[in-house]
């Protein structure tokens, strides 16, 4: 097969190299292709385009397939820790014993946030969406850690790593505490990572703590699954912030409000509210799946469709696989879980679904089971911006390793002409 591809424009040919991947999508490298034509490429929505080559992620769309460096997400979910699985995703490889207990030691060492920063959180109004709360607190994390990272020092990058794994976490417990007007929880260095985020988030004044291997379990698996996702939406946004050079917490704090849009993770929370709303209204989903396939009506299936993915989404199988069992195991019964599945097959079965390949995404059935774990609907775009970090920060670590220049878009400028300034008394 040809290494170039060869371009004819304006009677003149010129060739662009191939760049090859280990999975999936070979690229054009266009990067000269101005200089050689005068031309740019167009793609609204960057459909078609590569912005970086990564060693972190690989998701096959068409095969419904998703490896965190290399290692498919079935096994992880089913055989890792959250621990483990970031630093997998952060260094590249599966640690040993030592190396994870020393890296969730390190964690905990930053699991503590300035007393000045709660006056911050204080002073939102309880009805402030967490999300809101979350990025406006991460960005505000710089200003008490104004240290400029040298990130050609890799005890620097580690210790900024650490920072913002401690730090973002104890920021996503105060939003909730703000929320439901708890005093906040300090961190306990006893327990790991995941249960010691879950005793911060609920743990009621003078009341003990104990670890439930089921919950624990279960938010271990949710947050695998939430962990990375190559170059989605939120993801660009903090590897494009960061290629400006600003700093991790400003780049986190973009990421965080990317992810929050009701396309992206702030589905989650959409897809519980649109299957209390079928309940409600009587629960006749073909009206609904009929609504949803109505281009004049705005309604669309939340947690339904995906960009990359045209087959089931691998994250929405483990999810809808293991949601029976946990809510079993918590003795929780959903009405919304039995809807969640007829919406489901009544959508797969329609013409309209096959045909634009729309499966049930990760956010279908995720709310179905953080709803299980005692986590109110508000909260749920938070608990995937906790899962998500990792994902980031190896991202923003790629970027930055790999002297990424500054992230600047082209565009085809289709207004108005070059025109005279006409003074106010004329128009
Ligand atoms: N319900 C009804 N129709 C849909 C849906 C849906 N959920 N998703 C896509 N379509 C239709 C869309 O109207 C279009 O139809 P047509 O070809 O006739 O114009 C076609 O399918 C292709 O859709 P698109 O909007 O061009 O696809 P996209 O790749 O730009 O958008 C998406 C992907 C995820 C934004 C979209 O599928 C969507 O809005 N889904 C609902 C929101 C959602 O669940 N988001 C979570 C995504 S996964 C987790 C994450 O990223 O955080």
């Amino acid at each position: 097969m040809s290494s170039n591809v060869k371009i004819s424009y304006n009677n003149s040919e010129v060739e662009l190299p191939i760049v090859k991947s280990v999975y999936g999508a070979d690229a054009v490298d266009i990067s000269t292709l101005k200089a050689q034509t005068g031309l740019i490429t167009l793609d609204v929505g960057f459909k078609n385009t590569g912005s970086t080559k990564s060693r972190i992620t690989y998701l096959d769309g068409a095969e419904g397939k998703l490896l965190y460096r290399g290692y498919p997400i079935e096994q992880l979910s089913e055989k890792s820790t959250f621990t483990e699985v970031m630093y997998l995703l952060l260094h590249g490889e599966l640690p040993t014993l030592n190396q994870l207990e020393k890296f969730e030691r390190d964690i905990m060492e930053h699991c503590y946030v300035s007393q000045e920063m709660e006056q911050i959180l204080q002073n939102f109004p309880r009805s402030a969406h967490p999300m809101g709360v979350l990025s406006s607190l991460t960005s505000a994390l710089t200003a008490f850690n104004p240290r400029i990272v040298d990130v050609k020092s890799p005890e620097d990058m580690y210790e900024a790593t650490l920072m913002m794994l401690g730090k973002f976490m104890v920021l996503c417990t105060w939003t909730y505490r703000k929320k439901f007007g708890l005093p906040i929880n300090y961190s306990n260095p006893k327990l790991d990572y995941v249960s010691n985020f879950h005793q911060m988030m609920f743990r009621k004044p003078f009341e003990e703590y104990k670890v439930d291997p089921v919950v624990i379990d279960s938010l271990n698996k949710l947050f695998i699954l939430h962990a990375d996702h190559e170059q989605n939406c939120s993801t660009s946004a903090v590897r494009i912030t960061g290629s400006s050079h600003a700093g991790l917490f400003a780049s986190i704090s973009a990421g965080v409000s990317a992810l929050w849009g009701p396309l992206h993770g702030g589905a989650n929370q959409a897809v519980i509210e649109m299957l209390e709303m079928i309940k409600h209204d009587g629960g006749d989903l073909q009206k609904w799946v009929d609504k949803a396939k109505d281009k004049s009506d705005d309604f669309r299936l939340m947690g339904f469709g995906h960009r990359v993915y045209k087959n089931f989404d691998p994250r929405a199988k483990i999810i809808k696989k293991a949601c029976d069992g946990i809510l079993e195991k918590l003795g929780v019964e959903d009405e919304v879980l039995e809807i969640a599945k007829g919406l489901e097959k009544v959508a797969l079965e329609d013409p309209y679904f096959v045909e634009r390949k729309l499966y049930p995404n990760v956010d279908f059935y995720s709310g179905i089971i953080y709803r299980a774990l005692g986590i109110p609907t508000e909260m749920f775009t938070v608990m995937f911006a906790l899962g998500r970090l990792p994902g980031w920060i190896s991202q923003w670590k790629e970027m930055r390793d790999n002297n990424e220049p500054i992230g600047r878009p082209m565009q085809v400028y289709i207004g108005a002409e070059r025109r005279d300034y006409v003074p106010m008394n004329e128009r």
